[in-house]
């Protein structure tokens, strides 16, 4: 911390924490963790029943609203979603302009923002019903952005969303749809669907932060999220799941053996760090990464598959967890180093694992936003320390 003084004489005090990782920038009643015990629970309830017992539309429910909704608000909260599930036509005008090298994550950013110019009324929603309209507006036509970022890549002819199927399947369809003979696969389906469950929300993290910082300028709740999508792009954020798989294959196509890119991850000289191991909070295994394991072992047992790239990440995890350098720092798997395997399982391509990410995590960043405006936080302004020249003259050009 630093004395500074202000113009008018009086004096105040400006911590200095880059990264922010001892500042709390907000109170908050959605999401708990507790970092050392490793403990998640969204509005009291713990991970672990939620990943089991509930759904994901439910879970949506519960973040935005608060409590699990009984029968009658199930179905309306469904019915809701229902009927925001469509985009207008120019939609796929604005996608079809994308060069298909494109990243899904870039495209679903800009086609966020873009839903903003057809859906004026949900731009800034002040009142509780508007709230409610402008979050299942968004999440219902989500997934259409996001199913459709995949057939673009791939060159495929857009899928029209469905209401047949429920949140997910119809996700899953859009994105995988190619002829009438498709049928929903339904272990597909719940494996989606707990994926979802568990990365719903996360309180402070780096996207949901810029969700928020965003949002306290009073811009619309559609741009605030497209700032979550971007910011969950990094690879030390949500595009750690796409990084990991790229570790896994180089480590396997390398034969080289594990030791060696664990002490790469060691060496200060290297910026090779082991992509799914670490987190800011957590100095203990993801409560998520544990459940994700399992569904991972289930998942592909059920499908059948057998990923030698699996059988890797489980040797990384034993060798890793030994090593000293990973123990003295508290380094476990994240969501992100299981998560993965999972969507290559089922046929989801490393550029999309991101934007599951990003769908799965919107209805955290939607509650995140409405708490924030609801509970009239101020404008997010930080301060710094100056570290840059005193007062200097300008110098002419013939001088320089
Ligand atoms: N591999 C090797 N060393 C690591 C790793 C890693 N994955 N993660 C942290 N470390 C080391 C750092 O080098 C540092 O060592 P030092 O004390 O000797 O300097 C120490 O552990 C502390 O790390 P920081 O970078 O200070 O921790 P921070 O909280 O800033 O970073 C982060 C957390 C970004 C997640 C980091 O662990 C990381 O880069 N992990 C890999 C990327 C990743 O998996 N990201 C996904 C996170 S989960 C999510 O966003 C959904």
């Amino acid at each position: 911390g630093v004395d500074i003084k202000r113009l008018r004489g009086d004096s105040g005090l400006i911590t200095l924490d880059p990264g922010y990782k001892n500042t709390g920038s907000t109170e908050s009643a959605i999401t708990f963790l507790d970092g050392e015990e490793g403990k998640l629970m969204y509005r009291g309830y713990p991970i672990e029943q939620l990943a089991e017992k509930s759904s994901f539309v439910e879970v949506m429910y519960l973040l935005l609203e608060g409590e699990l909704p009984n029968e009658t608000e199930l179905a309306r909260w469904k019915k809701t979603l229902n009927e925001y599930n469509f985009v207008h036509d120019r939609v796929g005008k604005i996608l079809n302009a994308f060069p298909s090298e494109a990243h899904p994550m870039g495209v679903l950013a800009t086609l966020t923002s873009a839903l903003t110019a057809f859906n004026p009324k949900a731009v800034d929603p002040s009142k509780d019903a508007d709230m409610y309209h402008a979050a299942a507006r968004l999440i219902a036509k989500f997934d259409i952005l996001a199913a459709w970022t995949y057939r673009k890549k791939y060159d495929l002819p857009l899928i029209e969303p469905s209401n047949d199927l429920g949140y997910v399947g119809n996700f899953y369809q859009m994105m995988f749809k190619k002829d009438d003979s498709f049928e929903v696969n339904q272990t597909i389906v719940d494996a989606l669907d707990k994926l979802f469950i568990l990365h719903a929300d996360h309180e402070q993290n780096c996207s949901a932060s810029a969700v928020r910082l965003v949002g306290s300028s009073h811009t619309g709740l559609f741009s605030s999220i497209s700032a979550g999508i971007s910011a969950l792009w990094g690879p030390l954020h949500g595009g750690a799941n796409q990084a990991v798989i790229e570790m896994l294959e180089m480590i396997k196509n390398d034969g080289g053996g594990m030791q060696k890119w664990i002490d790469k991850a060691k060496d200060k000289d290297d910026n090779f760090r082991l992509m799914g191991f670490g987190h800011r909070v957590y100095k203990n295994m993801d409560p998520r990464a544990r459940i994700i394991k399992k569904a991972a072992d289930d998942v592909l047992g059920q499908l059948g598959i057998e990923d030698e790239v699996l059988d890797l990440a489980r040797t990384l995890e034993e060798v890793a967890l030994k090593d000293e350098y990973f123990i003295e720092r508290k380094l476990y798997p994240n969501v992100d180093f299981y998560s993965g395997i999972i969507y290559r399982a089922l046929g989801i391509p490393k550029e999309m694992f991101t934007v599951m990410f990003a769908l799965g995590r919107l209805p955290g960043w939607i509650a995140q936003w409405k708490e924030m405006r609801q509970t009239n936080q101020p404008i997010g302004r930080p301060r710094q320390i100056y570290t840059g020249h005193t007062l200097r003259d300008y110098v002419e050009m013939s001088d320089r």
